[in-house]
Order: C-alpha cells, then sequence, then structure tokens
C-alpha cells in the first residue's frame, strides 16, 4: 500500500480562502519554504522506494497540492472528488489525468473528499460523512469500488476530513485519535479487531495522524514524537518531516499524496 502516489506541488499554493478552521487569509504561506517542504516529502517517498507520478499545480487552484481530495482509486477505477466549489477548478485536472492514464472515471453525484474522507485498508474502506462527505456517497463507494465500507463522522469541523482523525499504517493496523470521532465511530474502530494506537488530541491537532505509511516506513510530521516513538516500537520506521507551511492550508503530508495502488478486491462479489 502507498508503493505509488499522486503528487502535485506547491508552487501555487495559497490561502485565498478559508474552508476549514486552520486556514486565515491573513497568514500566507512562504513559498520558497513550502516549495522546500513539499519537495523534502516527495524525497522521503522515493527513498522509502515509492513510485511517485506528478501533476503540476495550476494558477488558479491554490491547494492543488492536497491531491488526496481528487478522488480515491482502486484498482483501475477511480471516484472523482467534489469539493466546496473553492476547490471545483482543481476537479478537470485531475480528471484528464486519470483519464489519460486508462482509470475508469466515475463523477460522484454527491459532496465527495475523496480520499481525504475515504481511507483504505484492505478490504474495508473507512469512509467518513458529515463534513465534506455526504452520506449518501457510502453506498457509491461500496458499489462502485466493491469495498466493505465502515461509516465513520468525526466529532466537528477542525477534522473536516477523515484522514485527520485516523492513520491507515497497515491493513491490521490504524493510529486515531478517539476526542476526534464521535462516540458511535470509536466503538465502531474498536470492533473491527484491528491493533489501534490512540494518539493525542494536541499531535493529531498537529497533523499527527496525516501520515503516509506502507507498511514499513511511516512518512509523518515531526510535530507528533508521542506517535512516532509508538511507531518505532512497533517496528516501523518513522521519518518526520517539517509541515510547517502546509498546516496553513490545515493539511499535511498524507493531504498531499493520493494512492494509486490501492488493490482490487480478489473477488468480485
Ligand atoms: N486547504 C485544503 C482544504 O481545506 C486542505 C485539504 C487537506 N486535505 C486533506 N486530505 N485533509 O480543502
Amino acid at each position: 500500500m502507498n508503493s505509488e502516489l499522486l503528487v502535485s506541488d506547491a508552487r501555487h499554493f495559497r490561502i485565498d480562502y478559508a474552508i476549514n478552521p486552520y486556514m486565515d487569509t491573513a497568514i500566507q504561506p512562504d513559498t520558497e519554504a513550502t516549495l522546500a517542504e513539499h519537495q523534502a516529502i516527495v524525497a522521503a517517498h522515493l527513498a522509502a522506494g515509492r513510485k511517485i507520478e506528478y501533476l503540476p499545480s495550476a494558477p488558479e487552484c491554490p491547494d492543488m497540492v492536497f491531491t488526496a481530495n481528487a478522488a480515491l482509486i482502486r484498482g483501475d477505477r477511480a471516484v472523482l472528488g467534489s469539493p466546496p466549489p473553492e476547490r471545483r477548478a482543481e476537479i478537470p485536472y485531475f480528471r484528464a489525468w486519470l483519464s489519460e492514464r486508462r482509470y475508469e472515471v466515475v463523477t460522484a453525484p454527491y459532496s465527495f473528499s475523496g480520499q481525504g474522507d475515504a481511507l483504505a485498508c484492505g478490504d474495508l474502506l473507512l469512509a467518513a460523512h458529515g463534513q465534506r462527505t455526504d452520506a449518501r456517497m457510502l453506498d457509491v463507494l461500496a458499489s462502485e469500488l466493491d469495498y466493505e465500507v465502515v461509516a465513520l463522522r468525526t466529532s466537528g469541523a477542525r477534522w473536516y476530513d477523515l484522514d485527520l482523525a485516523v492513520g491507515v499504517i497497515s491493513p491490521g493496523m490504524l493510529a486515531y485519535c478517539p476526542e476526534a470521532l464521535d462516540e458511535g465511530s470509536v466503538r465502531t474502530l474498536r470492533g473491527l479487531g484491528l491493533d489501534l494506537i490512540e494518539v493525542s488530541v494536541e499531535e493529531a491537532a498537529r497533523f499527527a495522524l496525516n501520515l503516509v505509511s506502507d507498511g514499513v516506513t511511516v512518512t509523518m510530521t515531526q510535530g507528533a514524537p508521542v506517535l512516532a516513538a509508538a511507531l518505532r516500537e512497533r517496528g516501523l520506521e518513522t521519518v518526520e518531516l517539517d509541515t510547517t507551511e502546509l498546516a496553513k492550508g490545515g493539511g499535511g503530508i498524507r493531504c498531499t499524496a493520493l494512492a494509486l495502488d490501492n488493490p482490487p478486491a480478489a473477488v468480485r462479489r
């Protein structure tokens, strides 16, 4: 998992609007610093042996560096994201890129935050609704991508995407912040029979869970030493990177990488 990722770049990253509680148009990222931050993330993926595909960002799309929201991909099928109006101009670029590479591209009929709200964990799809994703999308994802969908809800706008509240470490292991989910969702996660690592609200708010793991190496922010230590205790390698500039857009490492290698279901139901 996460051995093949689609990234964009931070050339046009700006805070033109505030569509999540972390964004403030008065606090702009430093372009050079953001470019360096993003390049370091890509370099870490490559060093971990991951294959990187690249789609250049467009000037009219200040959030395009956050490719995770563009779609959810499984096998050769992609369900496109349907983001808030401020980000809609991104979608045609991703649609074209995916179509050119012969993905079967499905248009989302309802609002959908893409992989931001839909984390693959083997044949399970941990999918959130209630913030950026319409509840009706969960059935669409189940039928279009043949996932067994686990419906979750975060506890509020601070966790506007599920990838801020839950991180998939391997198909058998999740990290999550209990305070970032509603009570029913915490019970649901605890009932899955997976190894669970609990993360504090302080580390989660610094985007600790917004990580990319291939099951061997976890690429994550450097603001979460407790989670990093817990991962190393479990035999994982951690690479901790500065994500200060990306955080001004309300995102981190997971948000900048769309997985292209989610394996298709072994037997179609
Ligand atoms: N500024 C972006 C937005 O609010 C950040 C998206 C981060 N992506 C993510 N998968 N959490 O849409």
